[in-house]
């Protein structure tokens, strides 16, 4: 199903192998962009080839997979990945960044290695992922960029606070890069979802916080796929006006919270 028009176009979506990453992926393909889908899930990753978008121009879509961890991925191995992709398809037109972890970190007993681990996964892994991606030898002008907050940088949960800062922390770096990376032209905006069902919401504790959070969704609960129609608008050009914001996106969670 096409829901914006993104033939011809390449993008890049890290943390492509599962949830929202994924969703945006398969979308793109099936708008007709050239997709490079990074994870460190391979066999997942290449699971997404199967995806044949019916297509109507000559050459049709293309997503290509590279494995890569953000945690260690140094600027070379960016370079690498990216320099493979605008290689075989030219420059990118833009990028989602999706990779994430969540996990719980109570302030007298947390974990530092995977309080850290999770900060990096979506706060300095994003940053590594722009600088590179913005880059005039990868980035066509007029790029457009996501990357993913969470209603959890404004109304952090108890026992969260690696989780909550990492994703505030992306809303707010995002209004300076949109300053920065407007030389390019490019764009850039952050999205914050309300929790949906994905693999990172599947432990049992994640769950039931996801249960609890649906119970005030004036929408009731959200997939994947509700919130890739927000970053694929902003990824698309209809969106050529707006950069430096952030949107949640969260069933009616915020307003369903107060009476
Ligand atoms: N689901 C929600 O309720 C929700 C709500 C608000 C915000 N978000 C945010 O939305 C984003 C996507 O979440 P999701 O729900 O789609 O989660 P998900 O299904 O667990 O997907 C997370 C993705 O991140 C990748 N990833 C994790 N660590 C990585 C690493 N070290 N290096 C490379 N890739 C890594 C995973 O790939 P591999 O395992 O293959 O590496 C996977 O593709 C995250 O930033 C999350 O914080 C989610």
């Amino acid at each position: 199903m096409v829901t914006f028009d993104f033939t011809e176009k390449n993008f890049v979506v890290v943390g492509a192998s599962s949830g929202i990453g994924r969703q945006v992926t398969l979308e793109l393909s099936n708008g007709g962009a050239n997709v490079l889908a990074i994870g460190r899930n391979l066999e997942r990753l290449n699971e997404l080839k199967t995806n044949s978008p019916v297509s109507l121009v000559k050459r049709p879509p293309k997503i290509f997979t590279e494995q890569l961890d953000v945690l260690t991925a140094t600027p070379d191995d960016w370079a690498q990945v990216l320099g493979n992709f605008t290689g075989a398809v030219g420059r990118i037109n833009g990028g989602l960044y999706s990779a994430g972890i969540w996990g719980l970190t109570p302030l007298h007993s947390f974990d530092t290695l995977l309080a850290r681990k999770i900060f990096d996964t979506s706060f300095w892994g994003a940053v590594n992922f722009l600088q590179a991606a913005t880059r005039k030898k990868f980035s066509d002008g007029g790029g457009s960029f996501v990357l993913m907050s969470s209603t959890a940088g404004d109304f952090a949960g108890k026992g969260l606070f690696a989780y909550s800062a990492a994703k505030a922390a992306i809303q707010s770096a995002v209004k300076s890069f949109a300053k920065e990376i407007i030389r390019g032209k490019h764009r850039i905006n952050s999205v914050a979802p309300a929790p949906v069902k994905t693999e990172m919401m599947s432990g049992d504790y994640a769950a039931s916080v996801g249960e609890q959070t649906a119970s005030r969704q004036l929408l009731g609960p959200g997939t994947a796929r509700d919130v890739a129609g927000m970053i694929l608008f902003l990824l698309s050009e209809r969106a050529a006006w707006i950069t430096g914001q952030n949107f949640f996106v969260d069933g009616g969670y915020i307003v369903g919270s107060y009476t």
